[in-house]
């Protein structure tokens, strides 16, 4: 059985991330969306949060799996028996910076193999930074995300203030 994870923080999961997802499930028996539960990022959702909102949009999805992880990326994929990891690649901008991860994770762990994924021309630009500070100012979000997900956002805008 070929497992993959895609992993992220996810805060929150754009139309970007679900092409992603879409495309990738589509090359795998099981894909683990894996969601990083970390605090150092500061997130707007927390990781149940999250996991919570991409169970939702993944519905659709008969071998997708949502799952929160912490500690390091080679050690979920061990405990969930996935040998590959899949990144979306939207610009050059994100290459030196993905490389450096791969070549990591491989060394840490060498059956465990990194698939890079061109991200779709329309989502190119995106990042969930971008769309959070969109919506802060009010601003319309519902190009980048699912509807679903674009209503959680300007909820939690709506409390914080
Ligand atoms: N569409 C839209 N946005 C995208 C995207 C896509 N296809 N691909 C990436 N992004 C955006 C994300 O929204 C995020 O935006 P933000 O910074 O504005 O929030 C940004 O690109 C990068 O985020 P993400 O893909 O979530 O990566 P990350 O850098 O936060 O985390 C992990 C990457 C989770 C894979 C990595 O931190 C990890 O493995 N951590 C575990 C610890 C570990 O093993 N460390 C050693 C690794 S070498």
């Amino acid at each position: 059985m070929k497992i993959a994870i895609y992993p992220g923080s996810f805060d929150p999961v754009t139309k970007g991330h679900l092409d992603i997802i879409e495309r990738s499930s589509k090359m795998v028996d099981k894909l683990i969306v894996g969601v990083l539960n970390n605090g150092s990022k500061n997130p707007l959702f927390t990781a149940r949060e999250r996991v919570e909102m991409l169970n939702e949009v993944t519905k659709n999805f008969n071998n997708v799996k949502v799952e929160a992880f912490s500690g390091l990326l080679v050690d979920f994929a061990k405990e969930t028996n996935a040998s590959i990891i899949i990144r979306g690649l939207r610009a050059i901008t994100d290459f030196e910076y993905e490389l450096q991860m791969a070549q990591t994770n491989r060394i840490l762990k060498n059956d465990i193999d990194t698939v890079f994924l061109t991200t779709s021309l329309e989502y190119s630009y995106l990042s969930s930074s971008t769309v959070k500070e969109v919506a802060r100012c009010n601003g319309d979000i519902s190009k980048f995300l699912p509807e679903y997900i674009a209503k959680k956002v300007y909820d939690k805008f709506k409390k914080e203030c």
